[in-house]
Formats: C-alpha cells, structure tokens, sequence
C-alpha cells in the first residue's frame, strides 16, 4: 500500500528512482512523483495515473538531475488521487521535502496547530502536515545551533554548516508527536548527501551498495542494485550517506541492526514472457507447490517436519486450540486450514477476520495459540492479531511468505511458503503455498495426536503429485479462456461449493470480483436453498465446485436445484465423471486426489478463470482499480 523508494550515491538518481516506482507499482497506482536534489536545488515533479502515463511521461519531458531523491507510488488514504496530493510533499520552507507511507492519525489536531502558526497546506493529505512538523522542529533545531535567519532554499553561497545529525533529530522529534503510522524518507536542501527514513507500522528497509545506498519499502524495489539489506525496526530513525548508514531507535537506546541477504533476484521480480504478472504467478505453482513441499515431507515416520515452528513436541501437544486469523484471500485460506487442522488433527480450530480479532475481546484459553496467515507479512489487521495475541501472553505463529516481513520477525514461530515475490494484486501461488504448508501442519499435529501413519502418508504422496496434476489444469488454459469468453458479459456470478471446497467457492469470487469487477458472490452450496437462491436466473451463471468427494451427491441436489430455475451451471469435476456432463453447460476438469487436497486443485482453473475474464473485460488484471497488493493501513 503505496510505496518509498530512496537513493544517494554516485548515480543520476532519476532512472534508479523511476525502475524503483515500476518495481512498486503493485504497491499503489493512483499518482507517484519524485524529489531530486541537485546540489541545492530540491526538485520534485509528480504526478496522477500509473507510472508509465503519468511520472514516466512528465520525467521525460522535464528530466531532473542529481544523485540523490525520493520517489513515491500512491493508493490514496487522506485526500483524493490528484496532483496536488500526490507525494512527495513540502514543508512551509520548500526547503524538505517528504515521502510517507501509512496514516497520521492526529493529522488533524497537528494541521490547525500548524495552521495558527501561519504554515499554508497545498494538498489535503496528512503526510504534507508531516512534512510540515518536521520542517518546524528542523527550523527550531536549526535556530537553537545559532542561525536563525531563514535561507532561501536556492540562495547561493549554500553554506551547510549543521550537523547531519540535525535532519534526524529533527525527524524524530516530529514523530514522537505523531500517532499513527508510518513509512517515510525526508531530504532537505542543507543535507546534499543524506536522506533520513523511519518506520512504525509501515515497512522500510535500507539497500546497503559501494559507495551509495537505498531506502525502499519493499526489497523488489532495490534487489536489481544489492542484496544486502537492513529491515528496520519499529521506531527506527534511519539516515543514509553514499558511504554510510545509521539508525537510532525512538523508543530504546540502541537499536537492533542487522545484515541480511535478500533470497530472490532481480528476474525473479520481473514478467518474463508473460502479459501479466498474475498469469506468471499462476504458471509458478507446480513449481512453488514443490518449494512448499521441499525438504519438509518425511516419509519414514510419515509426517511432515518444519525448522521453524520454535515449539517443543510437548508443547505442541500441549495445544488445546487453534484461532487462525487473517485477511481477504488468506482468510479463505484460514478456513480451509480449520478443516484440515480439525479433520487430521483432531484439534478446534476458529477462523478470525484478524480485524475482528483485535478488537472484540474473544475468549483466548490458556494452551490456545493464534496462527496468523499472510502472504505479505505487511497486512497492518493481520499484524495487528498477531501484536494482540502475544500482548495477551499467548504464542502466535505464522505462515508468511516474504522473507523477513514484519509478522516473520515479529512472530514467535513459523513457516515459510518459499512461493518468491508474488506481484500480482490478486493472490494466486501464495494462497496456494498456504494451502500446501495447511496440510503439512496438519498432519504435523495429527501425528502427534491420532493421525495413522497410514492415513499420513496417504497425504503425504497425494502433495507430492499436486505439482504434475497442476500442470494438467494449467494446460486447459486454451479451454478456460474460451469458456471466458462465452461468459465475460455477464454481471453476476456464483460460486458453490460444500465442505473443502467451499472456502474456495469463496476464493474463486474474490479473485472475479477484485480483477474483472463483476459481482460474484462465494456461497455454500447447501446455503443457497435458504435465500440467495432468489437471485438465480437465466442470466447468473453459477461456477459448480462438485468434486466426487463425501458431499458429491448432495452437491449434485444442490446443483439441480439451480438447474432447475434456469441457471447456467460451469461445473468444476473429478476427472472420469461422465454424469456431470447431462447436468452442466461446461464443465473443467479437475485430477484424482485426496478430498482434503482438492481445494488446491480447484483453485488453479478458477484463477485461470477470473484471469481470462478480466482480460476478456479489458481490465488492468496487474492493477485493479482501488486495489493495492498489502493493506497496511487498518
Ligand atoms: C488477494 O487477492 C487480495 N488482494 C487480498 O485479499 C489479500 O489476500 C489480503 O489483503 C491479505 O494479504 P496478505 O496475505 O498479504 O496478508
């Protein structure tokens, strides 16, 4: 949600700036802009649209130069997309400029105080309020290190005679009147070579080069420069030179730095010869399935085994239940986890919205342990569980994704999905790495309780063949674009499933709705007698989960019952189920595996699904309007 990247070093920093918002776009795509100071004179050009219509264009036309800047991609919080709200913002003297990311909460309070004392406010947003705070504790720094008198920002001589320190300080003292949150990066005309970054609640990490370095929000944004990076912590007050960095923390007297190497590369970030990059992640899976699966299967004692959990056999045994929390696509991912959990391991299992969980006071009794699950590690409602569980003395554990986000750090045990950097808005090879690391700690836990060793490895082999049998479903991507194709007029969808598959009868509307704007609703199947029926007719098809599993007659009653008021029915099978065929307009075909693993099966041809349609509807599948990739605003 929104993204910062920053540079100082010996390069022209416009390009390195440029490739870093495209690299974050995912991140937000309502403006973007950026700041470049050129010796003394602090230029900032921005602009509304997406990168390539909108910066790229206006940088081209009205190139900057320097070696250091700041640059910033927008999903708009305070303050509608525009020109004039787009970052980077000034304070009163023009003289810093500032990139945020997060919500200053107290804006407000901070703007009329600021507003008495004569600052003038160009935007609506409350990051130009920030900018403003810290160009007034800057100027009383300043004044209090005898020169007072105000220079004109490109006055020469340019005289920089304050400590680099000062910028820092500065910064510091503005936030701790802040509350909210925040990602940022703040120059100032006095400081040449110097940017000054903070995090709380908002990712910010420094890219650590020969001679120059990086702050960015997000690793993809720098991995093309270096590798070696530091994630800054919660508090931290970060300030970077072409030769060195420091950090201090608000709250503590040192803070906690360390090195770390960033696992993927530059062509890991990029499309390769796909069109989008939802499509490329899709064609991962077999892939990234198997990256889920690496290492962590043992078939001699038939069970799966992880490195990370930081739990003792006792103590997971000692668990007495399970309260999974997370958001939009990992929420669907949750509920599949309460089935697997409870079927294989025997152990109660509930299913949070994490903002739900944060606020409304549930019981959490004393061997209870919350798993959050998140594919970013960002998600602020998901962070937020996950802050709350262990404030209340409970251990919280995590399936996440990216290396060395926030709830990675900040959990007390996890497991990685290894899926790499997932760029597509819409979740695809993550919520399908989630699924798979679900099963493992499953049967993790059921073998420590009553799962059979037979029952195990009967799971055991059924992940070990999703890989290939997802390479079937993805080579009927001809035929699920051309059942895209039939389909794409349409305004209303359903998507039914019972038992494993009903949370992805959930997951298949979200990923229709959130790239191709069509209303689609996910309902269980047996559900949809009691009232949303209603809304079926000739002209609401309905995407059938009727895999042969325990529930497949009962779907099969289901499904009739929407026949039967005309609805036009896609059904999503078991391969050799010829009878489906009397009773369906179109049917897809899914592999023979376990009931408990269908929901991965069945998730790639309705990705496929929702893909098509949206590129059917002529929709940004890559940038779904009013979407950003993680929501770390709550
Ligand atoms: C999925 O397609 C979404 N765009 C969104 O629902 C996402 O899954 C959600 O915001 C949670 O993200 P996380 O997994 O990074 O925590």
């Amino acid at each position: 949600m929104c993204g910062i990247i920053g540079y100082v070093g010996k390069k022209s920093a416009s390009p390195i700036l440029l490739e870093g918002l495209r690299r974050l776009e995912y991140r937000g795509y309502d403006s973007a802009g950026v700041a470049v100071l050129d010796k003394t004179a602090l230029v900032v050009r921005k602009k509304l649209g997406k990168i390539d219509e909108g910066i790229a264009r206006l940088l081209k036309a009205e190139p900057v130069t320097g070696s250091l800047g700041i640059a910033h991609t927008r999903w708009a919080t305070h303050g509608a997309p525009a020109d004039k709200n787009s970052h980077p913002h000034f304070d009163q003297s023009e003289t810093i400029a500032v990139v945020h990311n997060g919500v200053i909460e107290n804006y407000d309070k901070l703007k009329q105080r600021l507003l008495q004392a004569g600052h003038k406010f160009k935007s609506d947003t409350d990051t130009e309020v920030l900018a403003h705070l810290i160009g007034e504790h800057y100027a009383r720094r300043r004044g209090a290190s005898g020169d007072a008198k105000t220079k004109s920002k490109l006055e020469p001589p340019h005289v920089v005679s304050y400590k680099p320190e000062m910028l820092a300080l500065a910064v510091s003292d503005a936030l701790r009147e802040v509350i909210g949150t925040y990602g940022l990066a703040v120059i100032c005309t006095d400081f040449p070579d110097t940017i000054v970054g903070a995090r709380r609640g908002s990712p910010l990490i420094i890219g650590i080069g020969k001679g120059e370095h990086f702050l960015a929000s997000d690793a993809n944004a720098i991995v093309a420069h270096t590798k070696r990076v530091v994630y800054l912590n919660d508090y931290d007050v970060a300030t970077i030179t072409p030769e060195r960095f420091d950090v201090i923390n608000l709250g503590t007297d040192t803070a906690n730095v360390q090195i770390s190497n960033l696992e993927f590369s530059h062509e890991d970030v990029g499309r390769g010869k796909f069109a989008h990059f939802m499509l490329k992640e899709i064609y991962e899976q077999p892939q990234t399935v198997l990256n889920a699966l690496r290492g962590r299967l043992d078939f001699e004692a038939a069970t799966a085994k992880f490195g990370g959990l930081n739990m003792t056999v006792a103590e997971l045994r000692g668990i007495d239940r399970i309260v999974i929390a997370a958001s939009g696509t990992s929420w669907h991912a949750a509920l599949v986890g309460e089935y697997l959990i409870e079927e294989l391991a025997q152990l109660p299992v509930e299913v949070e919205f994490a903002h739900e969980f944060c606020y409304r006071n549930c019981p959490l009794e004393k061997n209870t342990v919350l798993l959050v699950l998140s594919q970013s590690g960002e998600t602020a409602d998901t962070l937020a569980a996950l802050r709350e569980a262990k404030r209340r003395g409970h251990r919280a554990l995590a399936i996440v994704n990216v290396v060395g986000s926030t709830i990675a750090r900040e959990a007390d045990g996890g497991i990685y999905m290894h899926a790499g950097p997932e760029i597509g808005v819409a979740s695809t090879k993550a919520f399908v790495s989630t699924l798979t690391v679900l099963t493992l700690l499953a049967v993790h836990l059921g073998r420590m309780r009553m799962l059979s060793a037979g029952r195990a490895t009967e799971i055991l082999r059924g992940l070990e063949a999703l890989p290939q049998q997802i390479e079937k479903l993805l080579a009927q991507n001809g035929a699920l674009k051309k059942l895209a194709k039939k389909y794409a007029q349409a305004d209303d969808f359903f998507f039914l499933g019972r038992g494993y598959t009903f949370p992805i009868a959930l997951e298949g509307a979200l990923k229709l709705k959130e790239i191709s704007y069509i209303h689609a609703e996910g309902y269980s199947a047996a559900e949809m007698k009691h009232g949303p029926i209603a809304l079926i007719d000739a002209q609401t098809p309905t995407v059938f989960l009727v895999p042969q599993d325990a529930m497949y007659e009962k779907t099969l009653a289901n499904l009739a019952m929407i026949r039967a008021r005309k609805g036009p029915v896609i059904a999503l099978a078991t391969e050799g189920d010829k009878g489906i065929k009397k009773v369906a307009d179109d049917v897809i075909y899914l592999p023979k595996t376990l009931e408990a693993l269908n929901p991965i099966l069945a998730s790639v041809p309705l990705q496929l699904f929702a893909y098509h349609m949206a590129v059917a509807r002529g929709c940004d599948v890559d940038k779904p309007r009013n979407l950003a990739k993680s929501v770390t605003v709550q």
